[in-house]
């Protein structure tokens, strides 16, 4: 099979066999077809789609391109969570080791900030001494012992999907709703779990802008990975402003402590008891949404979320006393304080603002390569529908020098906007898919 015929007939709107998806991720990863064939098959992809069967296809082969975690003789049942990325997002950080608390083992792999994006591994990496590379005998360890673990994927989990990424990165291919499904599928199948939720981000800090792309893609996650033989969720949730009133790597780690010691931002509650409740439901240890949300309520009340994430932090190597001791206290020297100008109410922050502030801080990176760091980021006093007057603090910038906070401040500045009546509450949880 020559790959300029699978080319050709993808660009013609024709339907590809498995043995054609195939011709291409196997030849790619093996060296045999070379990028620029690739890259003229990605870019078929994006303009003519895939069809339910080939998106389940491509997804199976990206899986069979590495190996699979074993998590054999661990009881399970094994449920993970995975967002789409958005900007303030520490959920993972509260849900893993509250839904572990109720019962649920959680074998997490996440990603890194890319992007606008913030990324799981570079704040867990604040917490000092904490690993996030983990062998897969101590990701079996841990998840037996603390109920879930946190590492990175690693080179022989999903390779075509490395190469692939990349590949779509510098070729404009990413925004395509069937290569996006196989991408995040294939990892998040390989890392064993046998239920996923997805939290698919829409609005202006999401992948996806619109509700209408992300009602797409949620509904591509849940037909493929139920055609994988997967019980899935996908909950579409609204990535407009920031989550939360903390985004930086360390500053949502204290963040995340808050909620885990319950008293957390309502936003970040609400979510991780949505996003908890349907992981418990997905591993049959509640019958539904209310009993599933007490369930999760209870662990946090109880101080067992908390306990477990602790010896999560031990067992991966982070220093519970430093990390304590620096809590409220880490923050990068320069200064800025955004205060408000006139009286009224905020009436929005614009995720996308302030996640590109991010990146010019270094919470956040441009390229892969580039460095973050845990002490900057910026930290909110006030949200959308609260009431400000003139000159009260809005939200406190951190950087590591002057020449990163002059680039986050005008994005900053512009994120912000107000209005003198009271905005109406949009909703978090905007809609849910479940095929459980
Ligand atoms: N995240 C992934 O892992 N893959 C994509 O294609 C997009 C987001």
């Amino acid at each position: 099979m020559r790959a300029v015929d699978v080319i050709l007939k993808k660009r013609g709107g024709g339907e590809l066999s498995r043995e054609e998806i195939a011709c291409i991720i196997q030849g790619y990863v093996s060296g045999e077809i070379p990028e620029y064939q690739v890259s003229a098959w990605l870019m078929t992809v994006y303009f003519r789609g895939m069809t339910p069967r080939e998106t389940a296809d491509l997804t199976d082969l990206m899986l069979r391109s590495g190996k699979t975690m074993d998590l054999s003789g661990i009881p399970g049942p094994f449920v993970d969570k995975h967002s789409t990325g958005g900007v303030g997002d520490k959920i993972s950080l509260v849900l893993a080791p509250m839904v572990a608390a109720c019962g649920v083992r959680d074998p997490m792999m996440s990603g890194r900030a890319l992007g606008h994006t913030g990324g799981t591994l570079d704040k867990l990496e604040s917490i000092p001494g904490y690993r996030t590379s983990l062998s897969e005998a101590e990701f079996r360890v841990f998840i037996a012992r603390d109920g879930f673990a946190m590492t990175g994927q690693t080179d022989e989990i999903v390779p075509a999907d490395k190469k692939l990424y990349s590949l779509r990165d510098v070729t404009a291919t990413v925004e395509s709703i069937p290569l996006i499904t196989a991408s995040i599928l294939s990892k998040k199948v390989a890392e064993g779990a046998e239920a996923l939720i997805f939290d698919v981000k829409s609005g202006s800090g999401a992948f996806m802008k619109t509700l209408e792309q992300a009602e797409a893609l949620a509904e591509s996650l849940v037909r493929t990975g139920k055609a994988m033989g997967k019980r899935i969720v996908g909950v579409i949730t609204d990535m407009g402003e920031p989550l939360g009133l903390k985004v930086g790597n360390f500053l949502e780690v204290e963040e995340s402590l808050d909620c885990l010691e319950g008293h957390g931002p309502a936003d970040i509650m609400e979510l991780s008891y949505r996003l908890g409740a349907w992981m418990l439901i997905a591993a049959d240890l509640a019958g539904d949404l209310k009993e599933a949300t007490a369930k999760c309520e209870k662990a946090i009340a109880s101080g067992r979320a908390l306990e477990l994430f602790m010896a999560n932090v031990r067992s991966q190597g982070g220093d519970v006393d430093k990390m304590l001791a620096l809590r409220g206290r880490y923050r990068a020297s320069e200064v800025f304080e955004l205060k408000a100008s006139s009286p009224g109410y905020v009436a929005g922050i614009d995720a996308y603002k302030i996640g590109l502030a991010g990146v010019n801080l270094g919470v956040g990176r441009n390229k892969t390569t580039d460095p973050v760091f845990p002490d900057v980021g910026l930290v909110f006093e006030k949200k959308t529908g609260d009431q400000v007057r003139a000159g009260d603090l809005v939200c406190t910038v951190f950087a590591r020098d002057p020449a990163s906070l002059e680039a986050a401040r005008p994005l900053v500045e512009t994120a912000l906007s107000y209005s003198p009546a009271k905005p109406e509450r949009r909703p978090l949880v905007i809609k849910e898919i479940s095929a459980l």
